[in-house]
């Protein structure tokens, strides 16, 4: 009984001095001391080698030594578990309890679990090994033409350091498009806002119900660019979210919220996109004729500055305005970005769909749509508050004399003459008399 109470007496020296001793070791340099949480090193190193340990464990029985033999009970659990992962050095007979051991200098060779103890969080020799992956003969269960390719082949794509394709991606991605394609949808937005504070909506014609009398738009064309309206204001308000909304929303709403409505507009994004682009092609189509180059569009253009005073240049059915609109906002960023879009929605047949395929298309999609949601600002502005009038002749499709003939002078002229129709819908049939009896 005696030698068992000195035996537990002993014990708690032993851990008790080891404690004090580790808070008293100054750190190591080079030992990455501040890496490893020096408090909690006693706990996970035992003060006395294993097998000491149980044999403590066994004889600390008595109340008094309880705690301390908890304390040891885990120490030597950790102590296992460590003889468990690498296989264990011998016990050194002399010197320090390992507790105050200063932790081993990480080395290059090391294992992923090795250096997880030596600089927890440090996982350098996962990655080393899958950068030399492709020296040694390996395994891999990535399916595909990239079969095997764990880290794409270096490149250097414009604004780019030479690297990984995905690190390059990442590089234009993080470093140009979502800084620089920020600031230049905000410096639309303010130029917008900028003009509508010193301007106001320009024009006269009120263009109100009841004194028109020319069709502008269709059915079929105001159906048309409704849906692709529609479509667009989901993908841009979507895609702006997916792009600047971490900076933007995230500190407002916070995580959670901020995960749902990112995962919801990810996915409105995908589908909405195929309904663009159907839409985006019968506009084209349907409008295209009209905004072909025309005698006075270059007249119209140098008229501009006039027309913020008030007086505008004569016009066919659309000004040189809307035909610049069209060439670049609808047709040439409209057709990049919804033909890179939906490589990236992997709809378009007969492409393998690599990595480096999906990182150019990303590059290229958020170049343009960057470049649509500017071009097509101005067009929902002068659509909307910037010109009087015009927003109803997309919502009922027709337009008075005298909103014609200040906006669209030329084509106001062609109806007036006979040579465009006034109205291209036929009037539904009047109603047959009723027949007397
Ligand atoms: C909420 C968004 C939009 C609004 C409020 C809007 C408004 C308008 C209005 C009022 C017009 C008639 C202008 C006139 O009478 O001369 C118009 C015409 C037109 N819009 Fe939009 N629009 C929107 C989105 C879009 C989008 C996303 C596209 C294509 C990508 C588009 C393409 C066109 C085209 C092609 C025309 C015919 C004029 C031209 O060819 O330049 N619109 N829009």
């Amino acid at each position: 009984m005696q030698g068992l109470i000195r035996t537990a007496g002993l014990a708690i020296l032993l851990a008790s001095s080891g404690a004090a001793f580790a808070q008293a070791q100054p750190a190591t340099p080079g030992a990455s001391a501040p890496a490893q949480p020096a408090a909690p090193a006693p706990a996970a190193e035992p003060s006395v080698p294993a097998p000491a340990a149980a044999a403590v464990t066994q004889a600390a029985g008595t109340q008094a030594a309880g705690t301390q033999a908890a304390g040891t009970q885990a120490a030597a659990d950790a102590q296992a578990a460590h003889a468990q992962a690498v296989p264990a050095a011998p016990a050194p007979r002399f010197g320090p309890p390992a507790a105050v051991a200063s932790a081993p200098i990480p080395k290059a060779e090391d294992t992923n679990a090795e250096r997880g103890r030596t600089q927890p969080g440090n996982n350098a020799p996962f990655w080393r090994g899958v950068r030399e992956s492709g020296e040694r003969p390996g395994y891999s269960s990535l399916p595909g033409a990239e079969q095997g390719v764990l880290i794409q082949p270096f490149i250097q794509y414009p604004g780019s350091r030479f690297t990984n394709a995905g690190d390059a991606w990442r590089q234009v991605r993080n470093g140009w498009i979502v800084p620089w394609g920020g600031a230049f949808v905000l410096f639309g937005v303010a130029m917008l806002a900028a003009l509508f504070l010193a301007k106001g909506p320009l024009g006269h014609s009120q263009n109100r119900e009841g004194v028109r009398r020319i069709e502008r738009f269709t059915y079929f064309e105001r159906a048309a660019h409704w849906l692709n309206a529609i479509a667009f204001c989901v993908l841009a308000v979507s895609g702006l979210v997916m792009a600047f909304g971490k900076f933007l929303l995230l500190p407002l709403i916070g995580h959670t919220l901020f995960g749902w409505l990112t995962y919801v507009l990810k996915t409105a994004h995908n589908f909405f996109g195929p309904l663009f682009a159907i839409t985006l092609v019968v506009v084209i189509v349907v409008f295209i004729r009209d905004n072909f180059p025309q005698q006075g569009d270059l007249r119209w253009l140098k008229g501009v500055p006039r027309m913020l005073k008030g007086q505008e240049e004569p016009s066919h059915r659309f000004n040189a305005g809307e035909k610049v609109l069209f060439w670049f906002g609808t047709l040439l960023f409209g057709v990049i970005a919804t033909a890179s879009g939906l490589v990236m929605d992997k709809v378009v047949p007969g492409m393998d769909y690599l990595r480096s395929d999906m990182q150019v298309a990303h590059m290229v999609h958020s170049i343009a749509a960057l470049l649509m949601v500017f071009t097509m600002s101005l067009h929902i502005y002068l659509g909307t508050v910037g010109v009087r009038g015009a927003y109803r002749a997309m919502r009922d499709g027709e337009v008075s004399d005298e909103w014609a003939r200040e906006h669209h002078a030329l084509w106001y002229r062609d109806i007036q003459e006979g040579r465009i129709p006034a109205r291209r819908t036929r009037e539904p049939h009047p109603a047959r008399p009723a027949t007397q009896p």
